[in-house]
């Protein structure tokens, strides 16, 4: 039983075709790269498999639910139990500390819990800097504090958007390094866009789109060597 299941789906804006029939199904604990080149619907199938925008027709089935028939509060509430999303930009509260950054999320979800919020950002290697506001932080540390907080509250689901877009190779790999780590202690599953492709050879299996559609389907193995 697949964790992801995307079924024929299509998005129309008034202006552009952004997806055009896309169908792939993601299994519990895989992690799946997105590429593709600028304009190809990476973004628009993330934010709705991510139930951030829907889709004009096709189903998105999550963990058996079919995401696409929830009303807005019963999406908001799935979202908040399954779901965790980083971006391209960190989207930190600049006013905020680390350690209370993290606190926001759970805050959200249930309770806030400080010792719990800082045992995350241990986690990710930012013990040292949890007293530390945004701008106190590097583009790689700012990055670190999103991917504690998006998987502050155990989510099924980590969908990514670029993650390292905006940092240099070496703060990549440390990026890339800490999701796997995350990834082989928690077995949660990833679906990440990337258009990087020493990314991409990270996880299982690379979709490559093109003009709204699914063009390619392959094991990251066959790359590799
Ligand atoms: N809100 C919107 N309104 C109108 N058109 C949109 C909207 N969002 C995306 N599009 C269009 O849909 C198509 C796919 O966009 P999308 O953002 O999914 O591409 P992408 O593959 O993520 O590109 P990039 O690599 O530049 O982020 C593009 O032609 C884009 O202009
Ligand atoms: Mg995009």
């Amino acid at each position: 039983m697949p964790l992801i299941t995307v079924n024929s789906i299509i998005k129309e804006y008034e202006t552009a075709h952004a997806l055009r029939g896309v169908s792939m199904e993601v299994k519990k604990g895989e992690w799946v790269n997105i590429m593709g080149a600028s304009g190809s619907g990476k973004s628009t199938l993330l934010n709705i498999i991510g139930g951030l925008d829907s889709a004009t027709s096709g189903d998105v089935i999550i963990d058996s639910v079919n995401i696409e028939k929830l009303s807005e509060d019963e999406l908001a509430v799935f979202r908040r139990e399954k779901i965790g999303i980083i971006f391209q930009q960190a989207h930190l509260i600049p006013y905020l500390t680390a350690v209370e950054n993290v606190m926001i999320a759970q805050y959200f979800h249930s309770m806030a819990d400080e010792s719990e919020a800082k045992e995350a950002l241990q986690r990710v290697g930012l013990g040292q800097r949890l007293s530390h506001r945004p701008s106190q932080l590097s583009g790689g540390e700012q990055q670190r504090i999103c991917i504690a907080r998006a998987l502050i509250n155990s989510p099924e689901l980590l969908l990514a958007d670029e993650p390292t877009g905006n940092l240099d190779r070496e703060n990549t790999k440390m990026i890339l390094e800490l999701l796997k780590k995350l990834h082989s202690e928690d077995h949660f599953t990833i679906v990440l866009v990337t258009h990087d492709h020493f990314v991409s050879t990270h996880g299982d299996r690379i979709l490559t789109m093109e003009d709204g559609h699914i063009i390619r389907d392959e094991p990251v193995n066959d790359l590799r060597s």
